[in-house]
């Protein structure tokens, strides 16, 4: 089982402006939290316990005010920097203490995963042992992203990052699963012509060597990444539209440890009480009466 995670959250949030002229694009809300509460959920639902978040050297401050240690949902959160964005692979650079030697799930700040389904899915990827494995998932626009070709029997015989002819309409997800070897590949990538460590090279060294599998998101799953004016606004809409009709939180990391049994009731109860009473603290006093 894969037990460290990496959240990448640093970036220059550029397409965000003037948003993110003062504030991290991490910490903007989606609907009723705050950004990185959604993949940090997302790496608690794989059962991740150990995760490291990557950031700004001056928005670490405002991380740990927020997530703290991560002792008070069961968890352990540690903290590095990144000083310059200079790519996703980087992570692997900066986590490489962190990681000694395990496995890891690299999962970007700004994405958003959830649906039918998905729990199982995380779960069935944090057994990986050896390789790699990526989520792909049917867009309308491909070529802002990293593609995959499949041939004919649905093996992938390529990936390319942000081609100008993509080769399927199935982008690369910004979660991955990577073994032990991930620090050792990560050190052989050299800048692409953009000048980024880039993730798609990384990939591309474990699919060189048979070591990539590519997981398909069926329709019934969201994928949404919230680095634009009209996605950080659709997320939060499509967020609020489930909440209110079923009446569950999604990404809410106090009631996902809860059921993950990483804390009792009785720490719920004090997590509910230690914030000051309003519809959040609520929902969590109604998952006990519930
Ligand atoms: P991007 O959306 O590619 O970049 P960005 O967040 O800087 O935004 P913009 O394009 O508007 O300038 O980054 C994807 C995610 O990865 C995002 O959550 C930020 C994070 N990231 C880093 O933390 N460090 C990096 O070096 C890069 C490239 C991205």
């Amino acid at each position: 089982m894969i037990s460290k995670g990496i959240i990448l959250a640093g970036g220059k949030g550029t397409r965000l402006r003037p948003l993110t002229n003062v504030l991290n694009k991490h910490l903007l809300p989606i609907y009723d939290k705050p950004m990185i509460y959604y993949p940090l959920c997302t790496l608690m639902l794989a059962g991740i316990k150990d995760i490291l978040l990557i950031t700004n050297p001056l928005d670490k401050v405002y991380f740990e005010k927020l997530l703290k240690n991560g002792e008070q949902w069961g968890i352990s959160i540690s903290y590095k920097l990144q000083v310059n964005p200079v790519g996703l692979v980087d992570s692997f650079l900066i986590g490489e203490k962190f990681l000694d030697g395990n496995s890891v799930a690299l999962i970007l700040g700004d994405n958003l995963f959830h649906g039918d389904g998905l729990i199982q899915k995380l779960l069935d990827m944090s057994k990986l042992r050896t390789g790699a494995k990526v989520l792909a998932y049917p867009v309308k626009d491909p070529e802002r992203y990293g593609v995959v070709e499949f041939n004919s029997n649905g093996n992938v015989l390529s990936l390319s990052e942000k081609p100008k002819f993509p080769k399927s309409n199935y982008a690369i997800t910004g979660l991955y699963f990577y073994d032990s070897t991930v620090v050792e590949r990560s050190k052989q990538i050299k800048p692409s012509s953009r000048g980024e460590l880039e993730i798609t090279d990384l990939n591309n060294l474990y699919l060189d060597d048979n070591q990539l599998s590519v997981e398909l998101m069926g329709r019934g799953m969201a994928w949404l990444d919230t680095g634009t004016f009209d996605s950080l606004y659709e997320a939060s809409g499509y967020i609020r539209t489930l909440e209110l009709r079923q009446g569950f939180k999604i990404a809410c990391p106090e009631e996902v440890s809860w059921r993950n049994g990483w804390i009792n009731d009785s720490q719920l109860v004090k997590l509910a009480n230690s914030s000051i009473s309003n519809d959040y603290s609520s929902y969590l006093m109604q998952l006990l009466e519930k």
